[in-house]
């Protein structure tokens, strides 16, 4: 499949463009203001990593950082950070605070303070759960599983300690895929917006969870846009008709596809990322025992606002 770079404006005045990803009506996919929005959000791609990266010289966030940071999460959907010296859970805590990022959700496998910290661990790999091992996590959004009125909206990815070697991740921001799924064929995104497309069984979730049926897309009430999305097939229901199979199809086509939409990049001690909520995997890795591999999560309802 050819995803084709729509003709660029030649005089397209900045100041008329819908900004981010809170711009009014871009999803209805027409009109002026919808093909502008794609334009310009296509046009920032590829990006290098390094230039989504905000150096912090301290675990205290200066105006400018922030405000870098939550530029980069308006027109990319995330940002990487590099801070020196590393944050603490208590430090990464704040620093989503201050990019506006309250309501921490929490799970039972989290520690005290509500915040993950992942590394290999052979009771919780023993439950199922994938982020504790050193196996590859496919193509995913943070909570796909949880109801529909309590969408994960951002996550925060801090590395304490790489891997010895893997442990990559890629990213691919949802507005993207949107876009050129709409592009392909407006019914691709229907189907995918449908609020019966994904169904999540009980037997699929934590002890006491019942079944939850869920969209792909999500519309917030404040005009964003909400992806939930797994590439695992294990204890998920799609939709059993042709157009929501073409649309799957379609979307991981573009995910496996290498090309400019997707970003990869591996996390070194004290980098991380703040994103609302964008696609991302992680490859397989080799711990080195005395030093595993450490990576710091917290996820919440909130997202980042320019
Ligand atoms: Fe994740």
């Amino acid at each position: 499949m050819a995803y084709i770079l729509p003709a660029m404006k030649a005089m397209v005045n900045p100041q008329s463009l819908p900004q981010g990803d809170t711009a009014p009506g871009v999803y209805s996919g027409q009109g002026a203001g919808y093909a502008q929005w794609r334009d310009q959000r296509l046009s920032r791609w590829p990006v290098d990593p390094a230039a989504l990266t905000v150096p912090l010289p301290g675990p205290d966030a200066g105006a400018d950082a922030l405000a870098a940071m939550r530029d980069n999460c308006d027109r990319f959907g995330f940002s990487l950070y590099a801070c020196d010296g590393g944050l603490e859970s208590a430090q990464l805590h704040e620093l989503g605070r201050r990019l506006g990022l309250r309501r921490l959700v929490t799970n039972p496998l989290a520690e005290d303070d509500g915040i993950s910290r992942l590394t290999v661990s052979s009771g919780k790999a023993g439950r199922g759960f994938i982020p504790y091992t050193d196996r590859r996590l496919r193509w995913h959004t943070d909570g796909y599983y949880r109801p529909h009125g309590e969408p994960i909206q951002a996550f925060l990815l801090h590395c304490v300690r790489p891997a010895a070697s893997g442990g990559e991740n890629q990213l691919m921001d949802p507005q993207i895929a949107w876009i050129l799924l709409q592009e392909r064929d407006p019914a691709l995104v229907r189907a995918l917006a449908a609020p019966d497309v994904m169904t999540i069984p009980a037997r699929g979730r934590l002890a006491g969870q019942g079944t939850v049926t869920v969209p792909v897309f999500q519309y917030t009430a404040g005009g964003q846009l909400v992806m939930r999305y797994t590439r695992r097939s294990h204890n998920i229901q799609w939709k059993a008709d042709a157009t929501t199979r073409r649309a799957l199809e379609a979307l991981e086509e573009l995910l496996d596809a290498d090309s400019r939409w997707r970003l990869r990049l591996r996390l070194l001690p004290g980098q991380g990322m703040v994103a609302n909520n964008v696609l991302h995997d992680r490859s397989a890795f080799q711990d080195d025992p005395a030093a595993p591999r450490v990576v710091l999560r917290a996820r919440y309802l909130d997202r980042v606002k320019a």
